[in-house]
């Protein structure tokens, strides 16, 4: 048995204080609380944003005036549906969310029709690299806010293409890029580490972006976001 860290300790309060401002800031919501249901009905993962973190991407999307979104890594579209909240009602509003893995695209489609947004929302199946490629080579037009949570050992190429598909302005989100703090262990081989830790590496030298890291605690345990934006 692996002995008990600091994160374990602490998680009960985390999640108490999350439990706090989730009462307070993020009141009840059957649409995302029928999300969640569906999600473990269908034996997703439950490796969704938490509340919390979901209302920072609607609130993120409203601040920056966002109308297309990008989102890499769907899930059951927990949060997709956070993201289009923070869009809808703006002319020209889309999401392209991209997920390989058919049950999870499946069962995100059924919520988005659950939720009322599935006009505004094209989910793509497959290699979010392949589908990214694609966009790029057909001329797709910039996105206005780019969400990365897809595989993390794949960071670093979303990345290149991701900023392929943005113009100057543009706010980019990566989630988990903290691993319970093993981002600064450089002697981890754990591929998801080591891609999220390139990936940072990577956004240093683009002089291009101005970026920074914020370390997040809550339910879902000790992780964090970067955040940036295209200059
Ligand atoms: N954004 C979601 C959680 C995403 S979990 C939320 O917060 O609600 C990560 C997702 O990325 C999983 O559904 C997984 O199937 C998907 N994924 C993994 N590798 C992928 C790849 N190469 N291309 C596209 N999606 C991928
Ligand atoms: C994992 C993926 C996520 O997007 C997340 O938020 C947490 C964990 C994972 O693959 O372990
Ligand atoms: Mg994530």
């Amino acid at each position: 048995m692996r002995p008990e860290t600091a994160e374990d300790t602490l998680r009960p309060t985390w999640s108490k204080v999350d439990g706090c401002f989730e009462g307070l800031l993020a009141p009840a919501d059957p649409t995302l609380e029928r999300v969640l249901e569906a999600n473990r009905a269908a034996g997703l993962p439950s490796i969704d944003v938490s509340p919390l973190q979901g209302r920072m991407l609607t609130i993120l999307a409203l601040a920056c005036g966002a109308r297309r979104v990008l989102e890499l890594g769907t899930l059951g579209g927990y949060s997709t549906v956070c993201l289009a909240r923070g869009i809808n009602g703006r002319p020209g509003a889309r999401i392209v969310t991209l997920e390989s893995h058919a049950k999870h695209a499946e069962t995100a489609r059924a919520n988005f029709a659950v939720a009322g947004l599935e006009s505004l929302i094209d989910l793509r199946l497959g290699p979010a690299a392949d589908s990214l490629n694609t966009m790029v080579r057909e001329g797709e037009s910039a996105f206005d806010l780019i969400f990365i949570d897809a595989d993390k050992s794949s960071y670093p190429t979303y990345l290149d293409l991701c900023l392929k598909l943005a113009r100057p302005g543009t706010l980019l989100i990566a989630d988990n890029v903290v691993r319970h703090g093993e981002v600064a262990n450089p002697a981890s081989t754990d591929p998801n580490v080591v891609g999220v830790r390139r990936f940072s590496e990577l956004l240093a030298v683009r002089k291009d972006v101005v970026s920074t890291a914020v370390q997040t605690v809550g339910v879902k345990g000790y992780d964090g976001f970067v955040l940036a934006v295209v200059a």
